[in-house]
């Protein structure tokens, strides 16, 4: 089984907020969950380049849109890299190779007659590079609350419409294909009305700043039709050189979005796809949004849009990496603040995982001159925590396969829970005294399950728990199959105590 996620391809022009953070962090964490299960992954993330908005913002810098979007980029690739983001490829709409995947794509379908040319008029909305119709406007603007402006032209249509009832099909035949199940049901009550066709053209002389079409070069495509088509050019889709990586990860494509742009991808890109003869992904899986202080949206204008670089800064790569993998049912809406996140992060890392690893690390220290105490599981609850640790990791991965990372590491929190606690009854500390043997059970115990626990949280916290796992001897890299077994430290394994890895956060730093 491969395992192919793709993050939406942000717009280049925006400045990563803690929206885009979330959609990547969460992404990558899936992706490295699935290499810590030994399959064969593919992550794909990037920036989406065209389109009016980004030719509006060249041209007031007075920069061409190559050389805008060239240095905007950046801002993306460093954001992604200094969040530990492990994609497989960052993708430019503006590669060569995308570019002729999608006129490939245009040529293919104008071929088979599935484009057509027609006057046509319509609000369109610049923010969001969409066409709506009057019905569509709340209040004269659209449900995303941005302006339209009306527009009369020539423009090519792709036959959407014809594909509805194929489409609706589809979504009944296969019901994980969008989740979670509410936005399944919101795409089927969007096919309830007609489907209109797409117009999938921009003149030049309105827009220039596109990939042209192939059959006719006074119009550049709609940068929707372009974007979309980045998750199967990314794999090598129209390039025969590239055939086999298309053939091996585009089966499994999971898309992971923000609930603003389901649509596009759960209507457009499906009927794209069903036009191009392409096999649809395997899922769509829309996520919430994360909304400010009184559920307010993040905006621009309200001046509430954070930074996850500035909260990397208080709380460490990992910390923000657990909080946004961690925090959200996906799927849900989730109220952001700072103090959300410190709390989250002093109460399950910094007092949880971090004491776990104080306490044993430091007693095997004192008592056992860091030489790791092999043993039997003979004490109360030993073997409870044994069984415990073993089957968290099932469960994790059953979660992670349900794309459930909240839940997932939810398993691992009781496990620690449970290995604290076990900690306290068996007192190592106390019984050191009268039996060294009773002593370095509790403590094997304890640090077979930070082994197990530092495994099963690498893919989100990768450099702290590959730091753990130093620590308590294991030098080995992190697999999923070691989970599994019980009793893989050994006595030639070597701890070493060390300053607290979570420091516990002072929530006046803020
Ligand atoms: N360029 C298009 C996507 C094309 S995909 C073929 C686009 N870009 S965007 O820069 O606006 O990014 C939108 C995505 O950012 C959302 O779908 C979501 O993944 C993420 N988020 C933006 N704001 C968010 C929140 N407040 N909360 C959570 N995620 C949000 O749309």
């Amino acid at each position: 089984m491969s395992f192919y996620i793709t993050t939406p391809i942000y717009y280049v022009n925006d400045i990563p907020h803690i929206g885009h953070a979330y959609t990547t962090v969460v992404a990558d964490v899936l992706a490295r969950y699935h290499r810590l299960f030994e399959e064969k992954t593919y992550f794909l993330t990037g920036t989406d380049e065209h389109g009016q908005k980004v030719q509006q913002a060249a041209q007031k810098r007075d920069k061409s849109p190559q050389q805008h979007v060239d240095e905007l980029v950046v801002r993306f690739q460093t954001a992604w890299k200094s969040l530990d983001i492990s994609e497989d490829q960052f993708i430019r709409t503006t590669m060569p190779f995308h570019k002729k995947a999608v006129q490939d794509s245009l040529q293919e379908l104008f071929d088979k007659g599935e484009i057509y040319i027609q006057e046509y008029e319509g609000l369109y909305c610049v923010s969001e590079e969409v066409f709506y119709t009057e019905k569509d406007l709340i209040n004269g603007k659209t449900p995303l609350g941005n302006d339209v402006q009306a527009v009369k032209e020539k423009n090519y249509f792709f036959k959407m419409s014809k594909y509805q009832q194929r489409l609706i099909d589809y979504i009944h035949a296969h019901p994980n294909f969008i989740a979670p199940e509410f936005r399944k049901n919101e795409v089927l009550g969007f096919l309830k009305q007609p489907l209109e066709d797409l117009c999938i053209s921009r003149p030049k002389a309105r827009l220039s700043w596109g990939i042209e079409l192939p059959f006719d070069n006074d119009y550049v495509t709609y940068v929707w039709f372009d974007a979309l088509i980045n998750y199967a050019s990314a794999v090598g889709y129209k390039q025969p050189d590239k055939a086999n990586l298309f053939k091996e990860f585009w089966p499994s494509a999971i898309h992971l979005i923000g609930k603003d742009i389901l649509t596009t991808h759960a209507v457009y890109w499906t009927t794209m796809l069903m036009g191009l003869e392409i096999s649809l992904p395997k899922q769509i899986f829309a996520h919430g949004w994360w909304l400010m202080e009184g559920s307010q949206k993040m905006s621009k204008s309200l001046g509430n849009v954070v930074n996850p670089l500035d909260l990397k800064d208080v709380v460490g790569v990992d910390g923000l990496r657990y909080f946004l993998a961690r925090d959200i049912y996906l799927g849900n809406d989730a109220q952001f603040s700072q103090e959300l996140v410190i709390n989250r992060i002093n109460a399950e890392l910094a007092n949880n995982f971090g004491n776990l690893l104080s306490r044993s690390t430091n007693l095997v220290d004192k008592y056992f001159a860091g030489k790791v105490p092999t043993s039997e599981s003979r004490l109360p609850g030993s073997k409870e925590l044994k069984n415990a640790a073993l089957q968290t990791a099932e469960k994790v991965k059953t979660d992670i396969e349900k794309m459930s990372p909240n839940t997932a590491i939810g398993h691992v929190v009781d496990l620690l829970n449970q290995a604290n606690k076990y900690l306290e009854d068996t007192a190592p500390w106390k019984r050191a005294k009268d039996s060294l043997e009773d002593a370095g059970e509790s403590l094997y115990h304890a640090l077979e399950v930070l082994r197990i626990v530092s495994t099963l949280l690498s893919p989100v916290m990768p450099t702290k728990c590959s730091d753990v796992l130093k620590r308590i001897g294991w030098n080995k890299p992190a697999v999923f199959k070691d989970c599994k077994t019980w009793g893989l430290l050994s006595n030639s394994d070597h701890v070493t105590k060390g300053d607290p890895l979570f420091p516990r956060i002072d929530i006046k730093t803020l």
